[in-house]
């Protein structure tokens, strides 16, 4: 393991070894854990890391980020605390144990040893460490053969209660098989479908389903993980009645590539959040009340649901984008819409003058401004004030049917729609 940190970058390799030294100078046991180790083995990029101390994880990161001079934030009720540096993320906790007092419940949080802290996690490729302890640096701690199953590409429960522990980890197994295409391993498959049996979904709070929902739609390709979610879970524990049939799957595959096209050749627009178009994709076949109690019951926020409704708004009158239309009327029907809904739009449907007129949009139309401006039509002696939006919002369309050049040429047609419009 020494020579896959030697590897490391220079900035990653200084955050292990101050910290082992400041470790040793408080007689603390430190650990690299989790995640981190798992993508090291598998040789992935790194800038989150999660070290596990024995001793005092809060007193260890103050010390520690005044040795490298970097940013440090402790979090009392968790008893952990996180350091960034140079563009790294390094979350500590003491070492723990969990006792789950019924099935969902949050757990019952102990100090404790590095082997305790380890049993209580999710998956054997997961459950590894790295010592940063000076007798035995870089050594692989690996109670439970998560390098062997890394290698054999398996997801594996530690112990069979750990679905009933944490239902989450459902989820997070088919994330983790997706991303790394392994296979969830036949036992844990069992287990986990013996838990599903148990509708033990409805044993823990809808917001932390949220979370572990929101990492699947936030992964790279998510068509793969909706899908296996339909095959292994199912989505009535979202609402009963969402349907994914083949047509609606095919939507997220499209969704991805016009993410990927969109990515490339937009690249100066507002980055937009991909992962509320799959949300949406997944949710528009609800009646609209049915949508607002998902966004309820899963406390998302306020804007994502306005986005998602939206596009269920929308849906219907992006139709007229079907035929060709005149530029300013194109911009009249999209301009409203947040880029998630457009993209939405483009993906949904496959008519190509539909499509074609969205490209037009964000291509061009987007791009298009006044140069004229308020103070421009007050020196001309405009009134009332009120009439300015309404000449401005009349001139971008002028503008955009007819190719403007020029602030005269602009100030020409303000004159122009003033007089209509007075
Ligand atoms: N963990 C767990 N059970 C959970 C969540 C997390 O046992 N329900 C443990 C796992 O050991 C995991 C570690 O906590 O590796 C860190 O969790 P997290 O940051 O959520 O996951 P990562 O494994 O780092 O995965 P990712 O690459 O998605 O961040």
């Amino acid at each position: 393991m020494i020579n896959r940190l030697k590897k490391l970058s220079p900035q990653f390799k200084k955050i292990l070894k101050v910290s082992s030294t400041v470790a040793n100078s408080y007689g603390f046991k430190i650990y690299l854990v989790g995640g981190v180790v798992r993508d090291l083995l598998l040789e992935g990029g790194i800038f989150d890391l999660d070290i596990v101390v024995e001793g005092d994880a809060i007193k260890f990161a103050k010390e520690l980020s005044r040795k490298l001079g970097a940013e440090f934030q402790k979090h009392h009720v968790f008893g952990t605390a996180t350091v960034c540096f140079d563009g790294y993320k390094i979350d500590f906790a003491t070492a723990r144990t969990e006792k789950y007092t019924h099935w969902g419940a949050l757990p019952k949080v102990k100090p404790a040893t590095l082997t305790q802290d380890l049993l209580r996690r999710d998956f054997t490729i997961n459950a590894m460490a790295i010592s940063l302890n000076k007798d035995d640096y870089g050594k692989l701690i690996d109670l439970f053969d998560g390098l062997g199953d890394l290698k054999k590409g398996l997801i594996r429960v530690l112990h069979p209660n750990s679905f009933l522990d944490d239902p989450t980890r459902i989820l997070r197994a088919i994330r983790f098989e997706q991303r790394f295409c392994f296979k969830i391993e036949k036992e844990t498959s069992v287990l986990m479908k013996d838990a599903l049996a148990e509708s033990i979904f409805r044993r823990i709070s809808p917001h932390r389903l949220r979370d572990e929902i929101v990492l699947i739609l936030k992964e790279p390709k998510p068509y793969r993980y909706i899908k296996r979610i339909k095959e292994i879970v199912g989505f009535s524990f979202v609402d009963k009645r969402i349907r994914l049939n083949k047509e609606r799957l095919k939507f997220f595959l499209k969704v991805e590539r016009t993410a990927l096209r969109y990515q490339k050749k937009f690249k100066k627009h507002k980055t937009p959040q991909v992962w509320l178009i799959y949300l949406a994709g997944i949710l528009i076949g609800l009646p609209r009340a049915r949508i607002r109690k998902v966004f309820g019951d899963f406390a998302f926020k306020k804007g994502e649901r306005a986005i998602v409704l939206s596009i269920k708004e929308g849906i219907k009158e992006i139709k007229k984008l079907s035929k060709r239309k005149k530029p300013h009327i194109i911009y009249r029907i999209l301009e409203p819409y947040s880029y998630e809904s457009i993209l939405f739009f483009y993906a949904y449907y496959s008519n190509k003058t539909l499509r074609s007129n969205i490209e037009y949009f964000l291509d061009k139309l987007v791009k298009v401004q006044l140069e004229v401006k308020g103070r421009d039509l007050k020196k001309l002696g405009f009134r009332p004030l009120v009439l300015y939006n309404k000449i401005l919002q009349k001139l971008l369309y002028v503008k955009l049917d007819n190719n403007l050049r020029g602030k005269r040429e602009e100030i020409k047609q303000a004159k122009l729609i003033f007089k209509k419009l007075s």
